[in-house]
C-alpha cells in the first residue's frame, strides 16, 4: 500500500516510486507536518517536527506536554487562523460570533484504494482502482463544530499526489468561509528558488525564477479567470537547479477563477507554501449541515532536476486529467479562418478553403468568429447564438453538409460566458450579465460577462448551443473567453452572498462544460480565452487542447511554449502555423509540431512550392504524433537562457524513437553547433532518418551531433528523426 498508517508512532507515510510524504498526530491532535522529498524507507523522522530555534515570542498551547511545540514555528499540515500560527493561514472561518479564530485538529481517517471526483469541480481521475490510494483525514475545530476533511491521493507510479479539502459545517449555526487553501506545505528550510510563469495577452508563461526571500512572495489572479498573468502553477526549485539535477516540487492548481500561490519563509527560516482559491474577494456563507469543496491541487516532485517534474505532470495529464476518446486517438488536424478573414466571410470562401484544405491532407475546418447573429465586428451579438444564415448561404446544415461531402471534419466558435452590449439577448436581459447595483459596469471588447452563477442563464445559454449542435454533425468547438471579471455581483444573490460570485461562476462554467461533453461526448472542445488566458488543468478536464496563444510568430512562440511545458504537455498546446511576417513555412510548422498542429490563414493563397511544403508538413504530423503527444519531452536549449538558439526533443517511452528540434534564432558566430540528445538508452543504436547515420545512443547523449552552420540563417530550423535499428 502506498499510503501507511503507524498507529503507534501515529505518522502517516505517503509514498510514490520516488518520493515520499510524512505527516503525525502529535499532542492534543495537531497534525505536524515532518517530510516531503526524495523516497526515504522508513517513518522514523520524528525529529522533524522541530523547525528548530527557540520559539521564544511564540505562544504556546497550555495542554501540550512538549514546551518546543508552537504552532508559531511548528511545520504544520493544515494551518488555521489566529490560533498561535503568525504565518499565512490554509483555513480560516468566520464564526457564528463574529470572529475567526480557526484551529482545525485530527478526529480519525481513512485509507482506500481508487480517487474520489469532486463534486462540480474537475480533478484528476482513475480508470480502476490500483491506479491510486486515498488518505482522508477528518480535522474538527472543537469550538466550532467546523470540520475540514483533508484529502491527500498518491499516483504511485508516477511521482505526484494530489489535495484537496471538503469544509463541512457540522454545527447548528452560519458561518462564513473566508479561505480554504487546497494545500499547505512547510518546508524546514528556505534554500529555494521559486518559478512561475507570468506573461500577458500574445505573451503567455514566461519563466520567472526567484530566489526565496524572509516574507511573503506570491502569485495570484484576480480577474475571474486563471488568466496570461499568472498561471496557477509554480515550483519549488533547489538553489541553481537545472534541467537534469536538483529537486523541484510543481503545484499546480485544477482551477480555471481567482487563484493564489504563496511561499513564505518565517522567522526560523522555514517556509510555508500554500495554494487554492484567492481569498481576496472571496467569502462563503455555509449552513448548518452544508459542505464546501476546494479546488484539487497537483504535486509533482523531482529529484532528477526540473525536466523530469515537467514529464512527471505531462505524463500525469496525459492518462490521468485529459479524458474522453480524444485522450487517445489522433486530434484532426485543423485549419481556421480566424487570421485569414477576421468575422468578415462568407459561406462560399470557407468551402474554398475546406476545398484546398482537403487537397493538402487536412482534417478538418473550423469556423471562427462571425457566423451568428449581428456580429461583424466585435461591438455587437454575443449571446445571440443564432445562425446568420445570410452570411453561411444558407442553413448551417446545409454549409456543414458541403464541407463534410469533402471528407473533412467541422468545427464552430463559441464564447458562451459573453454577452455583447449591443445584442437582442442584453436587450432582453440586462440583469443577466455579471454587475453591481447603481455602478457603471466596465466595458471590455464591447462586451459583459454573463452570470453564470445563475442557473437559468446557464440552461438559457446550454439551451441555444445544445440546439445548434444538434442541427447537423459538429466535431469541434472552439470555447472562447475574451474579458475579465469586473463590478461582481450577482442580481439573483442576496448581499450576504455576493463574495461568492466569482466561484460561483466558475461553478457555473463547469457546469455548462460538463452538460456540454455529457450531451456531445464524441465533440473535441478546444479552450481559448484571447490565447492562452485560460490555459489551466481545470479547462483540461472539459477540453484536451487549448489555444496556447494568439501570437503564431515562431520565434516569439518559443519561450510560450517552452514556459507552457513547465507542466502541460503538447499534447494540449494548440499550435498552428500562420502567414505572420516571420520565418518561411518550414520553421513555422518545425515550431508548430510541437503541439496539436494546425493552419490559421488563406489556403488560397498558397503558392505551388508552399503547398509541397505543407502536404510534407501534413504527413511529418502523422509520422511525428505518437512520439510527441505521448513521449517525453527534453528541453535542450532554452530561448529563456540562451538568445540565440531553442532546442527541443521528444522521446518515446520504448526510448526507440526521438525527434529532435533546433530553431536558430540569431546565427551563431561558431562554425557549427554540438546539440547533445538526452533520454536515450546508451547501449541502442539510432538511425538518422534524414542521413541513414547510425549512431549510439552514448555517442548521442555524450558527444552530440554536429551541424555546421553554413545553413543556419536567423530563423532558420530543423528536424531530425531517430529510430532505434536492430544490432
Ligand atoms: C480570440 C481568440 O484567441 C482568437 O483565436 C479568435 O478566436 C478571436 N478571439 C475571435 O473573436
Amino acid at each position: 500500500m502506498s499510503i501507511v498508517f503507524d498507529s503507534e508512532k501515529k505518522i502517516f507515510k505517503l509514498d510514490t516510486a520516488t518520493s515520499s510524504y510524512i505527516f503525525q498526530i502529535y499532542e492534543q491532535d495537531y497534525l505536524v507536518h515532518l517530510y516531503y522529498g526524495s523516497k526515504i524507507p522508513d517513518n522514523n523522522v520524528a525529529g522533524l517536527k522541530y523547525r528548530g530555534g527557540f520559539p521564544s515570542f511564540s505562544p504556546n498551547n497550555i495542554n501540550v506536554q512538549d514546551w518546543m511545540f508552537s504552532a508559531d514555528v511548528t511545520p504544520l499540515e493544515y494551518s488555521g487562523e489566529g490560533t498561535g500560527d503568525f504565518r499565512t493561514a490554509a483555513f480560516a472561518v468566520r464564526n457564528a460570533d463574529g470572529n475567526n479564530s480557526t484551529d482545525v485538529r485530527y478526529k480519525s481517517h481513512k485509507i482506500y484504494k481508487g480517487k474520489p471526483a469532486i463534486d462540480g469541480l474537475p480533478s484528476l481521475y482513475v480508470e480502476n482502482d490500483d491506479e491510486a490510494t486515498t488518505l482522508e483525514v477528518l480535522t474538527e475545530d472543537s469550538v466550532t463544530g467546523v470540520q475540514a476533511v483533508l484529502y491527500y491521493t498518491v499516483f504511485e507510479n508516477l511521482g505526484a499526489m494530489t489535495r484537496s479539502v471538503k469544509v463541512i459545517n457540522a454545527s447548528d449555526k452560519t458561518v462564513e468561509i473566508e479561505r480554504v487553501m487546497s494545500t499547505c506545505v512547510d518546508y524546514h528550510t528556505h534554500d529555494y528558488e521559486m518559478l512561475t510563469l507570468y506573461g500577458r495577452w500574445a505573451k503567455e508563461r514566461s519563466l520567472e525564477r526567484r530566489p526565496l526571500a524572509h516574507g511573503r512572495q506570491m502569485i495570484s489572479s484576480k480577474r475571474g479567470s486563471s488568466s496570461h498573468h499568472h498561471n496557477p502553477f509554480a515550483a519549488i526549485v533547489d538553489k541553481g537547479a537545472t534541467e537534469d539535477y536538483g529537486c523541484a516540487y510543481g503545484y499546480n492548481l485544477v482551477y480555471s477563477g481567482n487563484h493564489l500561490f504563496e511561499a513564505e519563509v518565517n522567522q526560523f527560516a522555514g517556509t510555508r507554501v500554500i495554494m487554492g482559491i484567492n481569498p481576496d474577494s472571496f467569502g462563503w456563507k455555509l449552513e448548518p449541515g452544508a459542505e464546501f469543496n476546494s479546488p484539487e491541487a497537483v504535486m509533482v516532485y523531482s529529484d532528477k532536476g526540473i525536466g523530469e517534474m515537467s514529464r512527471i505532470f505531462h505524463r500525469l495529464y496525459n492518462k490521468h486529467l485529459i479524458r474522453g476518446k480524444w485522450r487517445d486517438i489522433k486530434r484532426p488536424l485543423l485549419i481556421n479562418n480566424w487570421e485569414a478573414t477576421g468575422m468578415e466571410f462568407t459561406g462560399d470562401q470557407l468551402v474554398t478553403f475546406a476545398e484546398r484544405a482537403k487537397e493538402l491532407g487536412i482534417d478538418m475546418l473550423v469556423m471562427d468568429d462571425g457566423w451568428f447573429g449581428d456580429r461583424n465586428s466585435d461591438r455587437s451579438g454575443l449571446g445571440d447564438w443564432q445562425v446568420n444564415e445570410e452570411k453561411l448561404g444558407g442553413t448551417l446544415a446545409e454549409f456543414v453538409n458541403k464541407i463534410k461531402a469533402l471528407g473533412i471534419k467541422f468545427g464552430i466558435w463559441y464564447e458562451p460566458e459573453m454577452i455583447s452590449r449591443d445584442s437582442n439577448l442584453y436587450r432582453a436581459h440586462p440583469d443577466w450579465c455579471i454587475h453591481v447595483p447603481n455602478r457603471e459596469k466596465s466595458i471590455a471588447r464591447h462586451q459583459y460577462v454573463l452570470d453564470y452563477s445563475r442557473e437559468d442563464v446557464r440552461d438559457y445559454i446550454f439551451g441555444e448551443m445544445k440546439k445548434v449542435l444538434s442541427t447537423c454533425k459538429i466535431d469541434y468547438v472552439k470555447w472562447d473567453f475574451n474579458r475579465n471579471l469586473t463590478e461582481v455581483g450577482s442580481a439573483a444573490l442576496p448581499a450576504d452572498r455576493q463574495k461568492e460570485v466569482f466561484h460561483r461562476f466558475v461553478l457555473g462554467t463547469y457546469d455548462v462544460m460538463n452538460r456540454l461533453t455529457k450531451e456531445f461526448p464524441d465533440l473535441l472542445i478546444e479552450n481559448c480565452s484571447g490565447g492562452g488566458g485560460r490555459f489551466d488543468p481545470g479547462m483540461l478536464y472539459f477540453s484536451p487542447q487549448i489555444w496556447t496563444s494568439d501570437n503564431t510568430d515562431p520565434i516569439e512562440r518559443l519561450t510560450i511554449q517552452f514556459g507552457t511545458s513547465m507542466c502541460y504537455p503538447a499534447s494540449t498546446m494548440g499550435a498552428h502555423v500562420s502567414a505572420c511576417r516571420r520565418t518561411g513555412y518550414d520553421t513555422k510548422g518545425n515550431v508548430a509540431l510541437w503541439g496539436t498542429f494546425g493552419y490559421e490563414l488563406d489556403p488560397n493563397k498558397f503558392t505551388d512550392a508552399d503547398k509541397r511544403i505543407v502536404k510534407r508538413q501534413v504527413k511529418e504530423y502523422h509520422k511525428y504524433y505518437d512520439v510527441i503527444h505521448f513521449g517525453d519531452l527534453y528541453r535542450l536549449i532554452s530561448p529563456f537562457d540562451n538568445p540565440k538558439r531553442a532546442a527541443w526533443e521528444f522521446v518515446s517511452e520504448d526510448k526507440n524513437e526521438a525527434l529532435l528540434t533546433v530553431v536558430t534564432i540569431t546565427r551563431p558566430e561558431d562554425s557549427a553547433i554540438f546539440i547533445k540528445l538526452k533520454g536515450l538508452d546508451p547501449d541502442k543504436y539510432y538511425m538518422d532518418d534524414e542521413t541513414d547515420e547510425v549512431y549510439s545512443g552514448a555517442l548521442l547523449m555524450n558527444a552530440g551531433l554536429c551541424f555546421p552552420n553554413e545553413d543556419i540563417s536567423d530563423g532558420a530550423s530543423f528536424v531530425r528523426y531517430f529510430k532505434v535499428i536492430e544490432n
